[in-house]
């Protein structure tokens, strides 16, 4: 089968042929019809990740057909018994375990779920990372419910996008930040109230006058604009964080934490509950992921290029 494959660090993916997996005993084996990227397979190109081996097949998000119907795959492997953290057998699919940059992947059956009717192959594969991802940190850990002022950072991320698009079903009143004007715009018409763009001075200002504090903020980029949040939360806040683009936080004060009872709380992926959840969600407000872009699986390169330049607005898909 032909595949997308890891070969070596700083120099993309290559386009080539590799042995088609068999299924083992409690797998099914999916004809993949679409995959997507996340920004962890960029990073792991860029060697910014542990365990990276060679030769691996990327990719943790697909949708495709298994023994004839359209299924999605849940990109979360082994999470564990305790639904409060994965445990230490805990794996993303698409490394160390070949992904669904391929034409076939063989998949834990417990991890194929009905595609939700709605959705085409390229925008059934924009969900389930982003979908799981998003699901958990705005309800699991947040516990954002309706009427609440919600803030996510970075909003052209597919996360972020797909973290909007959740809360405002659930019938939040949510306000966004982006580097791009441009972007901001596309995010109030899906729904967001209002926004700011972070590369302007004291845009935390501009945005407390504009929506006033916050009971919830989303973010994945740490660095030191994290350290600016705090003051935006109303007393009470939850900052729900399942990223740190940007690394570690300069400036970090915990006098607004500690005084107005802010709760930080990091998320990661999900458990099969938060991924079924989310299914039934996405089927119930028939919720369609954003799609920046598709790429066919031969120009994966050109793809995890696109997302580099960090133009991109929602998920970068490959059809396959
Ligand atoms: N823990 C988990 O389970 C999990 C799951 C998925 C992703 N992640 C992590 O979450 C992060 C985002 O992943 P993704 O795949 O959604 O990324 P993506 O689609 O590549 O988007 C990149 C994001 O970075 C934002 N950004 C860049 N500079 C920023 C700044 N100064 N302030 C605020 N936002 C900034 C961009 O916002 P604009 O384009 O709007 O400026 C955009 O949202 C990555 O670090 C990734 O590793 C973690």
């Amino acid at each position: 089968m032909k595949a997308l494959v890891l070969n070596a660090l700083h120099q993309g993916l290559d386009f080539q042929e590799m042995p088609a997996p068999h299924a083992g005993k409690s797998e099914g084996l999916v004809r993949l019809r679409a995959a997507a990227l996340n920004h962890r397979d960029l990073f792991i190109t860029q060697g910014l990740y542990a365990g990276i081996k060679f030769p691996t097949i990327l990719g943790s998000d697909g949708a495709g057909e298994y023994r004839g119907k359209a299924v999605v795959i849940d990109p979360s492997l082994d999470w564990g018994g305790d639904p409060r953290a994965q445990g230490r057998g805990f794996r993303v699919l698409g490394l160390p375990d070949d992904g669904t940059f391929a034409e076939q992947i063989a998949i834990p059956r417990s991890n194929i779920h009905p595609k939700p009717g709605h959705l085409s192959w390229e925008q059934a594969a924009a969900l389930p990372l982003a979908g799981v991802t998003a699901w958990r940190v705005v309800f699991t850990r947040c516990q954002i419910k309706a009427g609440e002022r919600v803030l996510i950072t970075g909003i052209g991320g597919g996360v972020a996008l797909m973290a909007l698009q959740l809360a405002a079903a659930a019938g939040a009143e949510v306000f966004v930040t982006s580097g791009s004007d441009e972007k901001l715009q596309k995010a109030v018409a899906l729904g967001a109230k209002g926004g700011v763009n972070y590369r302007n001075a004291d845009w935390d200002k501009t945005l407390k006058k504009e929506a006033g504090g916050f009971d919830v903020i989303i973010d994945s980029a740490a660095g030191n604009g994290f350290a600016l949040l705090p003051a935006l939360c109303q007393p009470g806040g939850r900052i729900g964080v399942y990223g740190g683009t940007l690394g570690k936080i300069d400036g970090l004060s915990m006098q607004p934490v500690f005084w107005k009872q802010i709760s930080i709380l990091g998320s990661t992926m999900g458990t099969r509950l938060d991924f079924k959840k989310m299914l039934a969600f996405v089927a119930k407000y028939e919720i369609v992921p954003v799609v920046d872009s598709v790429f066919p699986l031969s120009e994966g390169s050109a793809a995890l290029q696109k997302m580099d330049q960090g133009e991109q607005f929602g998920k970068i898909v490959l059809s396959i």
